[in-house]
C-alpha cells in the first residue's frame, strides 16, 4: 500500500515537473517573439541589395516596388522595367560612342543587343545578384524564370533613375553591376 502511495506521488511529482517546464519552455518563446527585430526576411534584403549596386535609395518604396512582379499585385515593377531597360540601352550607346564616334550603327546595334538579352546578360546579373530569392511573385510563379528576373533587374535600374532624377546615375549603377567593377567602364 505504502509503494503504491509513493508511485502515485512520484507520478504526480513528475506531472508538476513536465507542466513547469512546458510553461517555461512557453515563456522563453513568448520572449525571443517579444526582441525579435520587426524586419521582414524581405525588408533586410532590400538593405543588401542597396549595398550590392552601390546605391542607397532616398525612398526605400521604389526599390520594393521593383522588386514586386506583375504577378504579385498591381503595384509591380513594369512600367519601371521599361524604363531601366532605356537607361540601359541609353548607357551603353553613350558609352560606345564616346569611346568612338565613328561606331558603325550595326556595331552599335550589336552591342546594345548583347547587353539586354534576356537570358544571357539581364536574367544572368539578375540572378548574381540574387534577385530571384527577393522579388515577391504569386505562389504558382517561378520566379527564376528568366523574365521575372531581367524584369526586376531592369526595374532596379528604372527605380534609381526615378529616385535619383537622374538616368545617368542609374546607368552607371547598372554598369557597376554588369562589369563587376566600375573602372572598366573605359575599355568597353
Ligand atoms: C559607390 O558610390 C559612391 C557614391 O555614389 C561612389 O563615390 C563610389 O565610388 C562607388 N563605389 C564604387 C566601388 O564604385
Ligand atoms: C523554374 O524556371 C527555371 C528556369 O526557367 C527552370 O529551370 C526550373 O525548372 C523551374 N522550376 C519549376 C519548379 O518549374
Amino acid at each position: 500500500m505504502a509503494s503504491r502511495r509513493f508511485t502515485v506521488l512520484t507520478l504526480l511529482a513528475l506531472v508538476i515537473f513536465f507542466l513547469s517546464q512546458v510553461r517555461a519552455v512557453n515563456e522563453l518563446d513568448y520572449q525571443r517573439i517579444k526582441v525579435k527585430p520587426s524586419v521582414s526576411p524581405f525588408e533586410s534584403a532590400l538593405v543588401l541589395l542597396q549595398q550590392q549596386i552601390n546605391y542607397t535609395f532616398l525612398k526605400i518604396d521604389r526599390l520594393r516596388r521593383a522588386m514586386t512582379h506583375p504577378s504579385f499585385s498591381e503595384e509591380n515593377n513594369r512600367a519601371l522595367s521599361i524604363l531601366g531597360f532605356n537607361v540601359i540601352d541609353t548607357f551603353v550607346s553613350m558609352l560606345a560612342l564616346g569611346n568612338d564616334i565613328d561606331i558603325s550603327p550595326k556595331e552599335l546595334n550589336r552591342l546594345i543587343s548583347e547587353i539586354s538579352k534576356v537570358e544571357t546578360s539581364c536574367a544572368a546579373d539578375g540572378m548574381r545578384l540574387g534577385l530571384h530569392k527577393i522579388v515577391r511573385i504569386s505562389a504558382k510563379t517561378n520566379s527564376t524564370t528568366p523574365s521575372v528576373v531581367c524584369g526586376a533587374f531592369r526595374a532596379t535600374f528604372g527605380a534609381i533613375a526615378i529616385d535619383s532624377g537622374k538616368s545617368d546615375v542609374a546607368g552607371s549603377a547598372f554598369w557597376y553591376v554588369h562589369t563587376g567593377k566600375a573602372e572598366k567602364a573605359l575599355a568597353l
